[in-house]
C-alpha cells in the first residue's frame, strides 16, 4: 500500500517506458547500460583518503585460473601471461589464495613453507616476475598468510613431533597422553569432528582446528610470533602490497584448554574467535611488520558486529579491514553451517545484515564487501538468479551493489562473467576437503546424504572454484591438460572471447561501473542512507557526499518491482543502468538496477 503513495508523473512515464521496451523483445533487456557522467565530482574534503580504502580488490585461486604449462592446475606464469587482462577489468589490488610450498590438502591453506612457492604453480622467480608485471600496470599484491596453522610437513611440525623435548614442541599445542583425554575441541574438516589428533610417536594429542595435516600453531610461544612477522617482513621487503589473514581471531588459545563456556552455545567459530591475547598478538604484529611497510591488511573474521571495531579501528593500530559472515551466512538451516535452503533468506534480513555493518563503520574504522570467494558458491547461483533468462542480468545487478557500497569491494574471479555454480551430480567430482570429509562424517552417523548433495549445489566451495573460462576451446582454453577440477560446461557460451566482443556482456558491465566507482568518490567515501527499509523485493539506498546525492535502486526479483523512495525521480538524471531503457521512476523491471543522481 505505502508504494501507491508515490505514484507521480515519473512513475506513470516509468510504465509507459516499461510497456514499450518490453514489448521491444527479452532479448533487447541485456543491453547497453547508460553511462552518463554525474554533474559534480567531490573528491575534496575527504578526511582520511587511503588508497585501500578506493581500491577495487581482484581476487584470484591461482589454481583455476590459467595453466601456463598444460598439468591441470593453473600457476603463476599463466597469471603473469594474463596481466592485461586483469589491468582492463579496472581493478587495483589483486588478492592470491595461497601461493607458498603446501602439499595442499587444503589447496594451501596447509602451508610447508612460507618462504618458498609451490611447485604446481612454479617459483620464486615466477613469483619475482609477475609481481613486477602488476607492479608495472600499477596493481598491487596482497598474498594470504596463513598464521593459525601449518601444514603436518612444515619443518617445525616434523620436529615437534618427534619428541617431548624438541626445540620446536612448543611450536604447536600438544596434550600429553598421562594428563587425560583434553577436553573437547571441534574441528571443521575433521571426519569424526575433533580438532585433537593422537600421535603416536610421543603419545600426545596434537591440536587441529581445520584438517588433521594442519596443525594449530602456537601462538601463546613468543618464538612463533617472531617467526611470522619475519615472514612476513621478507614479503614486505620484496614488495608486496598486503597480507588476507586466514582465520586471524583464532591464534591466541587459552592453552588450559578449558571446557567450551556455555555463553557460546556450541558456536565454537565464535568461542576460537575469542582467545585472550588475540588483540594484544595483532597489535604486536602490526609494530613488528605492518607498521613499517605502507601496505594493507585485511583479516577474515567472524566476530560480531559489537567487536568489530576493535579489530579495526584505526587508534588501536591492528588491522585495516576483516570481512565478516553475516551475509554470506543467510539461509542455513538453523544450527547446520552443512545444509543451506536457498530461498531461506529474505532481501529485507540481506538489507538489514549490509546496513548494519554500514553502520558499524560511520564514524571510523573501514569495511569490506564481498558475495563470492574461494569458500563460498558463484554468487549468481547463491544470491542473484543464473537461469538462462536472468544470468546475465542478475550478475550485473549483483556486481553493481558490490560496487556502490561504502567499504572495499572484494570481487571474485569469474563473476566478472557471470560464472554460476557447476552443481556436481557425484561426490566424486568433488576435491574439496570440506566436501568429501563431510559427506563421510554423514555417511557415517546415517544422516541424509541426499539432502546433503542437494544443498552441496547450492553451497559447496567448489562451485566457485573451477577453471576461468577463456575462451570456447577445450577446457576453456584453461588448460591443455586435464583440469585439476571440471570446467563448467557452459564455457561455450560463458566466456571471455565471447564477452569482449559484446559490447553489453557482464564483463564489459563490469569494466563500467568499477570505472564509475573510481570517478566517483561519493560512492566510495559517501554517507550510506537505507531506503524503503522493508521492501521485500528492491534494495535502494542513497550514498552522499559534500552536497552531492546518487541513489541506487536493485530490484533483487525476477518479476517487476516497485520502491517508494520518497524523492521526485522525474528530474534526477540516469547515470547507470542494466538494460538499454532504463526504468525512470520508481517501478523496475526484474533485476534492474538503476543508479540515479538526485
Ligand atoms: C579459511 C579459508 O578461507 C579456507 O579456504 C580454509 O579452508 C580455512 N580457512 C582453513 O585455512
Amino acid at each position: 500500500m505505502k508504494n501507491r503513495k508515490s505514484i507521480n508523473f515519473a512513475a506513470i512515464l516509468a510504465t509507459v517506458l516499461i510497456a514499450v521496451s518490453c514489448q521491444t523483445s527479452v532479448n533487447n533487456t541485456n543491453q547497453t547500460a547508460v553511462n552518463n557522467s554525474p554533474q559534480q565530482k567531490t573528491s575534496d574534503n575527504i578526511p582520511d583518503r587511503k588508497w585501500w580504502k578506493e581500491a577495487v580488490v581482484y581476487q584470484i585461486y591461482p589454481r583455476s585460473f590459467k595453466d601456463s604449462n598444460g598439468d591441470g592446475v593453473g600457476d603463476l606464469k599463466g597469471i603473469t601471461s594474463k596481466l592485461d587482462y586483469i589491468k582492463s577489468l579496472g581493478v587495483d589490488v589483486i588478492w592470491l589464495n595461497p601461493i607458498f610450498a603446501s602439499p595442499n590438502d587444503d589447496n594451501g591453506y596447509d602451508i610447508s613453507d612460507y618462504q618458498e612457492i609451490m611447485k604446481d604453480f612454479g617459483t620464486m622467480e615466477d613469483f619475482d616476475e609477475l609481481l613486477k608485471g602488476m607492479h608495472e600496470r600499477k596493481l598491487k599484491v596482497v598474498l594470504d598468510l596463513v598464521a593459525n596453522h601449518s601444514s603436518d610437513e612444515h619443518r617445525w611440525f616434523q620436529e615437534s613431533r618427534k619428541s617431548r623435548d624438541n626445540p620446536y614442541r612448543n611450536y604447536y599445542h600438544w596434550w600429553d597422553e598421562e594428563k587425560g583425554k583434553p577436553n573437547k575441541r571441534v574441528s571443521f574438516f575433521d571426519v569424526n569432528g575433533d580438532a585433537w589428533k593422537y600421535d603416536e610417536q610421543t603419545r600426545s594429542y596434537y591440536l587441529h582446528y581445520f584438517s588433521q595435516k594442519q596443525p594449530d600453531l602456537n601462538w601463546e610461544n613468543p618464538q612463533v610470533r617472531e617467526e611470522m612477522y619475519k615472514i612476513m617482513r621478507f614479503w614486505f621487503d620484496k614488495g608486496v602490497d598486503g597480507f588476507r589473514m586466514d582465520v586471524i581471531p583464532f591464534i591466541s588459545k587459552d592453552t588450559t584448554f578449558p571446557p567450551i563456556p556455555a555463553e557460546f552455545k556450541d558456536d565454537w567459530g565464535a568461542f576460537y574467535s575469542h582467545g585472550p591475547h588475540r588483540h594484544e598478538y595483532l597489535q604486536e604484529m602490526n609494530r613488528e611488520a605492518l607498521s613499517k611497510y605502507d601496505v594493507m591488511s585485511v583479516g577474515e573474521a567472524g566476530v560480531p558486529s559489537e567487536e568489530a571495531l576493535d579489530y579495526v579501528d584505526p587508534a588501536r593500530k591492528e588491522l585495516n579491514m576483516f570481512y565478516h559472515f553475516e551475509g554470506v551466512g543467510l539461509g542455513y538451516m538453523p544450527n547446520s553451517k552443512k545444509i543451506i535452503d536457498p530461498n531461506g533468506w529474505s532481501l529485507i534480513d540481506f538489507k538489514n545484515v549490509y546496513s548494519k555493518w554500514d553502520s558499524v563503520f560511520a564514524e571510523k574504522g573501514w569495511g569490506t564487501i564481498y558475495l563470492g570467494n574461494h569458500d563460498q558458491p558463484r554468487m549468481v547461483t547463491r544470491w542473484g538468479n543464473d537461469s538462462p533468462e536472468f544470468r546475465e542480468l542478475s550478475s550485473k545487478m549483483l556486481s553493481t551493489f558490490l560496487l556502490t557500497m561504502r567499504s572495499t569491494p572484494y570481487y571474485y574471479f569469474g563473476d566478472e562473467l557471470g560464472m554460476n555454480n557447476i552443481k556436481f551430480d557425484k561426490i566424486e567430482d568433488y576435491k574439496d576437503i570440506e566436501s568429501i570429509n563431510w559427506y563421510k562424517n554423514i555417511k557415517e552417523s546415517g544422516g541424509n546424504l541426499e539432502e546433503f548433495m542437494a544443498s552441496q549445489k547450492i553451497a559447496a566451495r567448489d562451485n566457485g572454484r573451477t577453471p576461468f573460462q577463456w575462451d570456447s576451446t577445450t577446457n576453456a582454453g584453461f588448460t591443455t591438460g586435464n583440469p585439476w577440477l571440471k570446467v563448467n560446461p557452459n564455457y561455450q557460451t560463458v566466456n571471455v572471447a565471447a564477452q569482449e566482443k559484446d559490447e553489453n556482456s557482464v564483463l564489459n558491465y563490469f569494466r563500467k561501473t568499477a570505472k564509475f566507482r573510481k570517478e566517483n568518490p561519493v560512492l566510495i567515501y559517501g554517507t550510506y542512507t537505507l531506503l524503503d527499509k522493508e521492501n521485500p523485493n528492491v534494495y535502494a539506498f542513497t550514498r552522499e557526499l559534500n552536497g552531492q546525492k546518487i541513489l541506487v535502486l536493485l530490484n533483487f526479483k525476477a518479476q517487476e518491482a516497485s520502491v517508494n523512495t520518497g524523492f521526485d525521480l522525474s528530474k534526477a538524471k540516469v547515470l547507470l543502468g542494466n538494460y538499454a531503457v532504463p526504468s525512470i521512476g520508481e517501478r523496475l523491471k526484474p533485476y534492474e538496477v538503476v543508479i540515479l543522481e538526485l
